[in-house]
């Protein structure tokens, strides 16, 4: 499991008539989520590539890109085209996982892979050693500020050892009703990439979130080893 705490908000929360300013409140974010929907995949639509490049012009901070789209075979390079340092499918979309994995790998962008949360840990069997990071949804994607999923943290339990059993160490990522409330325990169960959309954006000094987000994390991995 890794030690390192990366803290991403989404900016599906954020002001998106004020980017550039939103993008500077979370000036000490490790990375910035952007959630990609096709009004298919979710009933919601939001970002294209044309965000993920405005992205990359206005910050240096690495865009971590979350495709819930039925299409990523046909799609992922546009948004590697547009500058995405992480993308992640999601496998209940993807009809050549594999392949897709290592289109990404071989263009330098970092892959990660996406489960619903009805997904079981078991979709991963055959694709964990690939990936550099695993998303796991503690919502059914489509909207931010829905209520966080509690079966999570059995299934970022599972995770976890999937990972000791193949030695092998993707990020751990957690996206949907991440907050100060649950944090430590997402933690503590596995997870050290938070995703925050609501919490972040929706706090008075968003870069103080953070702070919280990322003290109450490091409480986690204290817990871990207890
Ligand atoms: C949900 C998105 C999330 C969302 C999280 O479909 O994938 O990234 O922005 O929002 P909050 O943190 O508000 O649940
Ligand atoms: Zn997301």
């Amino acid at each position: 499991m890794r030690e390192e705490i990366s803290i991403a908000p989404s900016i599906l929360a954020a002001d998106i008539t004020a980017l550039g300013t939103e993008l500077a409140r979370i000036a000490g974010a490790d990375l910035i989520h952007i959630d990609v929907m096709d009004g298919h995949f979710t009933e919601n639509l939001s970002f294209g590539p044309a965000i993920v490049a405005a992205c990359k012009r206005d910050c240096s901070i690495p865009l971590d890109v979350h495709m819930m789209v039925t299409n990523p075979d046909e799609t992922i390079d546009w948004y590697a085209d547009a500058g995405a340092d992480m993308i992640s499918v999601h496998v209940e979309a993807a009809t050549h996982l594999h392949r897709i994995v290592h289109r990404l790998r071989d263009r330098g962008v970092r892959a990660g892979v996406t489960l619903n949360p009805a997904t079981p840990v078991s979709a991963l069997e055959s694709i964990i050693e690939d990936v550099d990071a695993v998303l796991v949804m503690s919502v059914d994607p489509g909207f931010g500020g829905q209520s966080f999923i509690e079966g999570t943290y059995a299934k970022l339990r599972q995770l976890s050892d999937l990972c000791a059993h193949r030695r092998v160490n993707p990020a751990i990522e957690v996206d949907g009703g991440i907050s100060a409330a649950n944090v430590e325990q997402v933690v503590a169960a596995g997870a050290d990439t938070l995703v925050a959309g609501s919490a972040v954006f929706g706090a008075a000094d968003p870069s103080a979130e953070m702070e919280l987000l990322r003290e109450l994390a490091t409480r986690g991995l204290a817990l871990r080893d207890a």
